[in-house]
């Protein structure tokens, strides 16, 4: 890309002069390249325009989640789960971002107890007593995409298991801290991580957050296990998903290889999960999908 003068117009679109807008905002970011850290690029950090975007499909995300919450019991298939999360979209003028990508069949992800993550709804899969499920919903809206999920307990849920919910909740927190200017993505994962393992809980490796807002899976990929310090640097505009998927015992897990989607843990322990989507602020960061 062509090297911007001073008085330019500024890359992200706001009609200023580049030295009065991004510019000592990129030298920045340049001496962090220089010292060898991952840095974002132009093309992942988000216009205020672009953000607002975001979060009116939030608003859309979170009004099914809400919904779902109202209306989740004992004895519903996961099915009925996918037609409300699809009626409830169209109706709001949006898109479900699952249905059909990469051939997926369904709207919504519904992942009950050892199931890790992607389970498809299924007619026959009803929720029984005890169960814990993960519903995880991701909406386009006017062509701006929002993803989040949370878990529902079924009933007499056993407290060991009630724990693990409980612990996949806070680790959102424990992740949100760590969310400002010029932290790393590294610094959350280790913080997540470092709280689930003093919980006796482990973090899935493979599969992680990502960056979303424009496209459903954007850049980076947002992992949950490395090292503070590390990854991508994180500037204001930057949209990213926070997800740890919290095992009860290993992390190691396998992808059901009938359907090729739904993710187990490999020693058939529960796993939990939230997600939210984020963005940082000048100061910090702000959940789009709250
Ligand atoms: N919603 C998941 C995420 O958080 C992605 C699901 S992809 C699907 O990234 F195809 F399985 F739906
Ligand atoms: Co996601």
């Amino acid at each position: 890309m062509k090297k911007l003068g001073r008085n330019d117009h500024c890359w992200c679109g706001s009609g200023r002069k580049y030295k009065s807008c991004h510019m000592a905002f990129d030298e920045k970011i340049e001496r962090y390249a220089l010292q060898r850290h991952i840095v974002p690029g132009h093309d992942i950090i988000k216009s205020p325009e672009q953000i607002e975007g975001i979060r009116q499909s939030s608003k859309l995300n979170i009004a099914i989640l809400d919904e779902i919450e109202r209306r989740i019991h004992i004895g519903m298939s996961t099915e009925e789960i996918d037609w409300i999360v699809s009626d409830m979209t169209k109706q709001m003028g949006g898109v479900s971002a699952t249905l059909g990508y990469e051939g997926y069949p369904k709207s919504v992800c519904t992942s009950i107890n050892e199931v890790v993550c992607h389970g498809i709804p299924d007619p026959a899969r009803l929720l029984q007593d005890g169960d814990i499920i993960n519903v995880d919903v991701s909406t386009i809206y006017n062509g701006y995409f929002s993803d989040s999920s949370r878990m529902f307990m079924l009933g007499d849920v056993p407290p060991e298991t009630r724990k693990l919910v409980q612990v996949a909740r806070e680790c959102i927190d424990v992740g949100l801290e760590q969310v400002k200017p010029w932290n790393f993505l590294g610094d959350m994962a280790q913080a997540i991580n470092d709280y689930a393992q003093a919980n006796g809980y482990s973090i899935v490796r493979e599969i992680g957050g990502h960056g979303v807002g424009l496209e459903f899976h954007e850049e980076p990929f947002v992992s949950y296990v490395t090292s503070r310090g590390t990854e991508m640097l994180m500037v204001p505009g930057m949209v990213f998903t926070i997800e740890p998927m919290v095992n009860m015992g290993k992390a190691d897990i396998y992808i059901d290889d009938e359907d090729g989607w739904t993710v187990y843990t490999e020693d058939g322990k529960p796993s939990a999960q939230w997600e939210v989507t984020v963005a940082v602020t000048d100061d910090g960061y702000e959940i789009l999908t709250y």
